[in-house]
């Protein structure tokens, strides 16, 4: 049996992702009543971040410890990856004792070389290309708020960045539409969105592609390992921020998401993160039910690959 891994939402069928959401809700519905449900006793998560987190760790960890099992923190200052020991040395070597990794990079084709000498599966918690554990969260979020979003208009506003491309992905296994408004320059790959031809839509203004959208999504202008340019961006995306006039062009009950952390006062004013139509402690806190979905779906009854 060949290992199982998650490095981009293309790993999932539309019906995996489906069923990944409803799973998710259950589990959210479970954790509230309080029942206990440990499937992953004695189960152990590897997690390296060679960038910051918050979210993303918090979530993997509890995922891990209410699932019964445990998670390491690996950080390139105090393991020998941030010695130069190869990737593909490390892969061999965790995989040889954790049951799953999760990894937080920069490039992702050291993600994918990861992967390529891993025996358990390994999940992407964010490369410069890809933000797949965020769409899951931000998918439960919307099936909650508005049900199923097939059919639906979203607009990406900034960024042609990680999650944007995640969102790509998105579109194309769910059935929405995609209205993408970045600056020149910044716009996604094109091979990504060529991928995704047929529900994609890239604009440069943000007033046209919020015009019937169900959902309006933003993200920080300059990423994580694009500090250095963050006061450049700051003048060109500018006229990319979502103010309460944007939000208005959209449907009435259109929703707001962003990943966080969020620039209140640049790629969002605080009335509108901090408004009505603002779901994102939800798509925060979702980040654990959908998690705790995938890790069930690529360990639970899966036998490690062992050899
Ligand atoms: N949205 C997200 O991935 O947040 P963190 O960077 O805090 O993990
Ligand atoms: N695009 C952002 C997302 C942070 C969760 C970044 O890569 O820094």
């Amino acid at each position: 049996m060949s290992t199982r891994h998650f490095l981009t939402l293309n790993d999932l069928s539309s019906d995996e992702f489906r069923t990944l959401i409803q799973r998710a809700i259950e589990l959210k519905a479970m954790l509230h009543r309080r029942e206990r449900y440990e499937p992953l006793k004695n189960r152990v998560l590897g997690m390296i971040f060679e960038k910051s987190s918050t979210r993303t760790r918090v979530s993997f960890e509890t995922a891990m410890i209410q699932f019964g099992g445990g998670a390491i923190f690996l950080s390139p200052r105090d393991t020998q990856l941030g010695r130069g020991e190869p990737i593909e040395d490390s892969a061999r070597v965790l995989s040889s004792m954790v049951d799953c990794i999760m990894v937080r990079t920069f490039d992702h084709g050291q993600l994918e070389l990861l992967s390529r000498y891993s025996k358990v599966p390994v999940i992407n918690a964010l490369t410069d290309s890809y933000h797949p554990c965020q769409l899951l969260a931000d998918m439960q979020t919307y099936q909650e708020y508005r049900g199923d979003i097939k059919g639906k208009t979203v607009a990406w506003i900034g960024d042609g960045n990680n999650m944007c491309h995640s969102y790509i992905n998105a579109a194309n296994l769910l059935g929405f539409k995609l209205h993408i408004a970045c600056p020149e320059g910044f716009e996604p790959e094109a091979s990504i969105v060529e991928s995704a031809a047929h529900c994609v839509s890239v604009m440069k203004s943000p007033e046209e592609a919020v015009v019937n959208c169900d959902l309006i999504v933003t993200d920080v202008w300059a990423s994580m390992g694009q500090e250095e340019e963050a006061t450049e961006r700051l003048e060109l995306f500018a006229p990319y921020q979502v103010t309460e006039q944007i939000m208005a062009l959209a449907h009435d009950d259109a929703l707001f998401m962003h990943c966080l952390p969020a620039h209140r006062g640049e790629e969002v004013v605080a009335e509108v993160i901090d408004g009505k139509q603002s779901v994102v402690w939800d798509e925060a806190e979702n980040r654990l039910h959908t998690q705790k979905a995938l890790l069930e779906l690529l360990l639970v009854n899966q036998e490690p690959v062992r050899e």
